[in-house]
């Protein structure tokens, strides 16, 4: 009677050792994991904001390319930098959605149906000889099915596109999800956002650019059968390059006072 005991009592023990040993395990993996995902979710972030502006080739160190450039927060409707958010930590993404942190957009500026917008942007800026070269710039926008976030990359001219692309997106793959195609990105290099008066004319043209397009420098490739998420792209870039997105802070970067 007293052995059937004794068994039970080490068979508990076992039990509840063994469970102990795999609750721990489980926990410890949880934790590294997170910490893991989290840095690599930031390195791929880099990744995508240096690709955008193809600062970088397959095979580069993004740590050591994403050095060279400074991340700072612009305060939307001044123009002005500011240390107002870390810009270690700002999420603009999230900001945009947060009521604390985001402000209406007008509804006669909301060309993009966004709604809301963040207060600050989180800008990406590479320098050659202290001298501004290239800006990267967050964009979102609506297609047919998704929000479309991505980053656009200018030149010192504030003018001219050096790189595009959306990192997150849910087109249908085939047809809106073609803004994702290499060969449609790489259209986007050398056009141009603003007119001589700084009117913002980039668009996504209804079918195919030609030498005989009117005004093609600011048209790349319609996207076929698609027109929904073109339209949405183009309203896009028409909201963040306009008075109520990058604008103010893009005059103060042509007055050299950024
Ligand atoms: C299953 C399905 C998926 C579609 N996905 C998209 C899409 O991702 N983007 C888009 O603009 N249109 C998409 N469309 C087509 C739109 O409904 C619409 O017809 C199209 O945008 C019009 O463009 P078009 O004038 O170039 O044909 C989809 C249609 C179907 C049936």
């Amino acid at each position: 009677m007293a052995k059937k005991g004794n068994e039970s009592l080490t068979t508990i023990i076992v039990a509840g050792s063994l469970c102990l040993v795999c609750s721990l395990l489980v926990s410890f993996t949880v934790v590294n994991l997170r910490e893991r995902q989290a840095k690599n979710k930031e390195l791929d972030m880099k990744k995508n904001i240096l690709m955008s502006a193809g600062l970088i080739k397959a095979g580069d160190d993004v740590e050591a390319a994403f050095s060279k450039i400074d991340t700072v927060i612009v305060d939307f409707e001044s123009g002005e930098i500011t240390s107002e958010v870390d810009a270690k930590t700002y999420d603009q993404v999230k900001a945009s959605s947060d009521p604390k942190m985001n402000v209406k957009i007008p509804a006669n500026l909301d060309v993009a149906a966004l709604s809301t917008r963040a207060k600050y942007a989180k800008v990406y800026v590479s320098r050659v000889d202290e001298k501004i070269e290239t800006i990267i710039l967050p964009v979102k926008g609506k297609g047919l099915w998704s929000t479309m976030y991505g980053f656009l990359a200018l030149g010192a001219d504030t003018n001219t596109i050096k790189g595009f692309a959306y990192y997150s997106q849910g087109e249908t793959p085939g047809l809106g999800g073609e803004v994702d195609n290499p060969k449609w990105k790489a259209q986007w290099v050398g056009k141009k956002i603003y007119d001589a008066n700084f009117e913002v004319l980039f668009t996504v043209n209804k079918g195919s650019v030609t030498d005989a397009t009117a005004n093609k420098e600011y048209k790349v490739d319609g996207l076929s059968g698609a027109t929904i998420t073109g339209n949405g792209v183009t309203t896009s870039m028409q909201y963040w390059f306009g008075e109520h997105g990058y604008g103010k802070l893009l005059e103060k970067v042509r007055a050299g006072e950024i």
